[in-house]
């Protein structure tokens, strides 16, 4: 019997066109960072980053990285996995060190986001990127900003006494091993493989680097 298009479709849509009957036409390219789905999805989003207020219309699918990247414009924090693997994207929110690539940006209205642009500036180096310059604590650079910025989360860590999976005694206060360290940043890679002299300079700047308790770090 002859059926006319649509009946055919109906009776077999993959084998009449290709994919299943009612699957819309996929848009022929879609640019993920300009893409917002008619009449929803974009929103102002107040951030407070290094101590200055951000009102950015973000689609609400925006994560927290390219939101500092590429509506923000503070490129310090690397993209190296964009999927939580690498640590380059590492950054402070209340205190605690995060991967910005796995956080949405709406999630972060009321919180805190240091950036490696807020911890020290050219002439006025934080003990932590001073460190690093004097150790030689890297080689391309890609991994470094999220290295210095995990590093001062991670001494609050220590300051808060967590224990690590390097600690011979979870009881005991922790201390600043080279297994300590290596354990406690194995979170951030480094392709240059730079890691004795990131260790180095860790434990050298710790002892300058005031963190504090998080608790009252908060408070202060
Ligand atoms: S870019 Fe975020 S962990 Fe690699
Ligand atoms: S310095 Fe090149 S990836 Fe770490």
């Amino acid at each position: 019997m002859h059926r006319r298009p649509l009946e055919r479709e109906r009776a077999n849509p993959v084998a009449a066109t290709g994919r299943p009957f009612n699957h819309p036409t996929p848009p022929a390219f879609v640019v993920w960072n300009d893409y917002k789905p008619p009449g929803k999805g974009a929103r102002v989003t107040r951030l407070n980053v290094n101590g200055e207020i951000h009102e950015v219309d973000l689609d609400i699918r925006t994560t927290l990285l390219d939101a500092l990247r590429e509506h923000i414009g503070l490129t310090g924090s690397k993209k190296g996995c964009d999927h939580g693997q690498c640590g380059a994207c590492t950054i402070l929110v209340n205190g605690r060190r995060i991967n910005s690539c796995l956080s949405l940006a709406v999630m972060h209205e009321d919180d805190e986001i240091l950036t490696i642009e807020g911890l020290g500036k050219p002439g006025k180096l934080h003990p932590m990127q001073q460190a690093f310059l004097e150790h030689d604590g890297y080689q391309c650079g890609y991994c470094t900003p999220g290295q210095i910025v995990s590093a001062v989360g991670m001494l609050g860590e220590v300051a808060d006494g967590w224990a690590s999976h390097a600690s011979a005694d979870i009881n005991a206060a922790p201390t600043l091993s080279e297994a300590e360290v290596s354990e406690r940043m194995s979170g951030n890679l480094c392709r240059c493989s730079a890691y004795p002299n990131i260790v180095d300079a860790i434990r050298e700047a710790a002892p300058a680097v005031e963190v504090g308790k998080t608790d009252e770090r908060r408070a202060a």
